[in-house]
């Protein structure tokens, strides 16, 4: 108790004594940036403040305790998600309790200056619930300790029968206060209550154990309202709204006036802006796409995150981990198990989330589909994600590929995946978002998202492509000296290879390639340190495109050129290290033994996602002379192209549907995605208005209009059934599956759902191209046995020949080209 005392004393002295740092508010300051909870916020600052909702079957202590929901979980029975929520003004997310018989409304307003905010949760009882319906909410707010500053401070107590308030002093926030508001009609069981704990800081993010454990167990808890973590229980009965604000000093909380008229506001602005940012076209243009695009922005931009803490890494450098030797995987697992795993210093990042539930942390590999959406709705978003990305990244140029910050984040991750390695890379998909960006600040597509510093000043976006060259360009090198495929001699390379443009993943097993992204899709089996990989390559020429334009646009002229000349030896090296003639497809490669026990150079085939990379980033332009037989793999129905979407893995591979099926057969989104707007991209490639395209052109065109129809298709026929979007989908019946709520780059269908792939194009090819060549066939057919029995006898031969003729006529007549938009892919694909 004495304790306690002092603690006050020692409170009124902070708070009257102390000049804290200035709060440094922004319009990002505030969110519900704890994506791994049902609702969660925090400042983008790291030890400050952390504020939780849970809530529980309220009976008694029994039905209490065995069902208080924190945490996004896979197998609650829960349906949840924000129906509207954009980073700038707040949403609403609803969660639907099936097994607590309650549905949540979870609005949350947050002014533009950072300096308040306010929560409102509004519980009705569904209809299946019994009249007397008894519902626990349970707000918990906690501060942690920032090393080298001044103690960050917070007390709470009761404000009358059932409101609460908490004060608090914090490095970064300066003074604050937060209080619960009730709702005149609120049957309030009993009367709230605060109660307070100090618990150790390694525990202060885990609010349900602490208050099962050290909170609701304890009798007669003191709640003086001391400690570092409070916890504010009420308890109703039917329905109730119970609203909780924050304001600093400088600043009067959000009025209930003023939180639903900018709730309302932001209804009627959310559907105009994503209108206007994300138009869609036929046949994605009806009313009922409405929510479900609505739905995928926002619970990508709801999962943003902002983490903070130490992690896990291997840094010994071992010479194992060049992975040279034959075997090496096996001296590469030994060595990890004698290495000395440091703990970093903390870090901070913001980042999206792949999804909530499961992968509710930052990595590197999905963040660029991630925010190839997010900057055409809000370019300043995008670029301070990417920016807290690239401050990750070491002198080398290394970026953990996950990052996994801090004791809450490692609870998600087993041990054995929780160390960071300075050998692996992943796809950089942030050199990407780079490309995107450039094509924007120099105007050379479009922007209607939110309104844009960068944009708004050809300073400020300098400024800013200076500041971010340096660092992307240190991450490519790093890229490129770590990821390198050996030249040195001791393997053969077919004639005409230009040394050193080659790649290969490091971290293999005979099972994974984990870095490449594409986990278990199958590679050289036993794997080997010759090998060289396709998708490797395509990344390392994709981003050298991207610094090459950014190089020409900030005068480097000497990296440009040298950029320019990786991009013109990969494009060779593309063809005479990985086409495979008899195939008819790019293949990884390896070796093995000749004749005379000779080494050889040897292709490793397993078509799907990987053979597609050239293609996909940007690497076969309309004229390429390999696009047809790429065209013919790709809508091939026994290998890659299902009525779904296409799989990951030819159907037609002895490692189909094997093993953990991660990627061999499923759909996945970004590649899909990838794959439409690189089809969208040949399609209109060089053409003048009024011009015709071209016979592959147009091949392209169907295809893409196609594979975008089946793709939306697939991902929305997922939500409208289960009110969620899937990690992946299946290749036989179109199901999501594996992790749910995963509006990470599943969101980016967005991008698809405008794309214009011509008029006549899409109404002909409403069906899946093997049905539609049918369709179209059986039509062609019945006009030729028409004219079969008008002319008979004249005709006869002529109408064989039609008859053998009708299977390449892939096109109906009169396709008319529509206005070319190239969209900032342009700038993806050898423009
Ligand atoms: C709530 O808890 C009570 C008592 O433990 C139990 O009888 C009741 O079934 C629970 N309600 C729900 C919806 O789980
Ligand atoms: C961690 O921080 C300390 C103190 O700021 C510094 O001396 C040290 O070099 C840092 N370590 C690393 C690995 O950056
Ligand atoms: C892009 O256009 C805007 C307005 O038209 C202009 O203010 C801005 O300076 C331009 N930016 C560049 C990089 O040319």
């Amino acid at each position: 108790m004495l304790m306690r005392y002092w603690a006050l004393l020692f409170h009124c002295f902070i708070f009257h004594n102390f000049v804290r740092a200035e709060s440094s508010s922004s319009w990002q300051t505030w969110g519900p940036y704890r994506p791994n909870l049902y609702f969660g916020v925090r400042p983008q600052i790291p030890e400050s403040l952390l504020m939780g909702l849970m809530w529980a079957n309220g009976t008694d202590k029994a039905g209490l305790l065995n069902s208080i929901r924190d945490t996004c979980e896979q197998d609650e029975g829960m349906r949840y998600g924000w129906s509207i929520y954009d980073t700038r003004t707040g949403g609403s997310q609803a969660l639907y309790d099936e097994a607590l018989h309650l549905d949540l409304s979870v609005d949350f307003i947050k002014t533009q200056d950072g300096k308040t905010w306010a929560v409102k949760v509004t519980g009705s009882p569904r209809s299946d619930a019994p009249s007397d319906l008894k519902t626990a909410i349970i707000i918990h707010v906690a501060v942690e300790q920032s090393t080298n500053h001044p103690p960050n401070i917070l007390t709470c107590g009761m404000a009358g029968q059932a409101e609460a308030m908490c004060s608090g002093d914090v490095t970064g926030l300066g003074q604050f206060s937060l209080r619960t508001v009730q709702d005149v009609r609120n049957k309030v069981l009993g009367s709230a209550v605060v109660k307070s704990v100090q618990v150790p800081e390694a525990e202060i993010w885990q609010a349900k154990s602490v208050f099962k454990n050290h909170v609701y167990d304890v009798k007669n808890l003191e709640s003086d309202g001391v400690g570092n973590m409070h916890f504010i229980q009420t308890t109703f009965e039917g329905a109730f709204t119970i609203t909780l604000t924050y304001h600093d000093s400088e600043s009067d909380p959000i009025s209930s006036d003023d939180f639903q008229r900018t709730m309302n506001d932001l209804q009627s602005s959310f559907s105009t802006d994503i209108q206007r940012v994300f138009p869609r076209s036929a046949p994605f243009d009806y009313e009922k796409f409405t929510p479900f695009t609505h739905y995928l922005l926002s619970n990508l931009l709801g999962g943003m995150g902002f983490f903070h803490g130490d992690s896990r890494a291997d840094l010994t450098h071992a010479p194992e981990y060049e992975e040279t030797e034959p075997m090496f995987w096996e001296a590469a697992k030994q060595a990890m198990a004698r290495a000395d795993i440091s703990t970093t210093n903390a870090t901070s990042l913001v980042s999206f989330v792949p999804s909530r539930p499961f992968f509710p942390r930052g990595f590197l590999w999905d963040e660029g589909f991630h925010l190839l959406l997010v900057i055409e709705w809000d370019l300043d978003l995008a670029v301070s994600v990417l920016q807290s990305w690239l401050s990750l990244m070491d002198d080398d140029g290394w970026i953990g590929r996950e990052q996994i910050l801090g004791p809450e984040a490692r609870s998600k991750v087993p041990r054995e995946f929780q160390t960071q390695y300075p050998h692996y890379a992943n796809p950089p998909t942030l050199l990407l978002l780079f490309n995107v960006l450039v094509s924007k600040l120099a105007n050379r597509s479009k922007y209607t998202g939110h309104r844009s510093k960068y944009m708004a000043s050809s300073q400020e976006a300098s400024a800013l492509l200076k500041k971010l060259y340096p660092l992307l360009s240190r991450h490519y090198e790093w890229f490129r000296r770590t990821q390198s495929g050996d030249f040195g001699g001791d393997y053969p390379r077919p004639d005409d290879t230009i040394e050193g443009e080659g790649y290969r993943w490091r971290g293999r097993t005979p099972e994974h390639t984990l870095t490449s992204g594409l986990d278990d899709y199958p590679r050289a089996n036993p794997p080997h340190p010759s090998e060289l990989h396709v998708d490797a390559l395509t990344w390392v020429g994709a981003s050298a495109r991207a610094l090459h334009q950014v190089a020409e646009l900030l005068g480097q002229e000497s990296d440009a050129s040298m950029y320019q000349q990786h991009l013109t030896n990969i494009e060779h090296n593309l063809d005479i290290l990985y086409w495979n003639d008899a195939e008819k497809v790019y293949c990884d490669s390896t070796t093995t033994v000749g004749t005379r026990n000779s080494p050889k150079y040897e292709h490793v085939c397993h078509l799907g996602y990987v053979s597609l990379f050239p293609l996909l980033l940007g690497f076969m332009d309309a004229k390429h002379k390999h696009l047809p037989d790429i065209l013919d793999l790709l809508s091939d129905t026994s290998k890659l192209w299902s009525p779904y979407g296409l799989r990951s893995l030819s159907k037609t591979d002895p490692n189909y549907g094997k093993n953990e099926n991660y990627w061999r057969g499923p759909i996945w989104v970004n590649i899909n995605v990838l794959a439409i707007l690189s089809l969208h991209k040949i399609g209109h490639e060089d053409l003048k208005d009024g011009e015709t395209p071209s016979e592959i052109q147009m091949r392209a065109l169907s295809l893409g209009s196609n594979l975008r129809k089946a793709l939306v298709t697939t991902v929305y026929d997922g939500w409208e059934a289960t009110g969620f979007a899937w990690e992946q989908y299946s290749d036989e019946s179109g199901e999501g599956s594996r992790s749910r709520a995963f509006t990470g780059w599943t969101a980016d269908v967005i991008l698809v759902m405008g794309l214009d792939f011509g008029e006549h194009i899409s109404k002909s090819t409403h069906l899946k191209p093997f049905h539609s060549t049918a369709v179209f066939g059986a039509a062609v057919l019945a006009v030729l046995i028409l004219a079969f029995i008008i002319v008979f006898r004249r005709c006869l031969t002529i109408a064989a020949m039609r008859v053998m003729q009708w299977r390449n006529l892939r096109h109906p007549p009169g396709y008319q080209q529509i206005p070319v938009d190239l969209d900032e892919f342009g700038s993806v694909s050898r423009a």
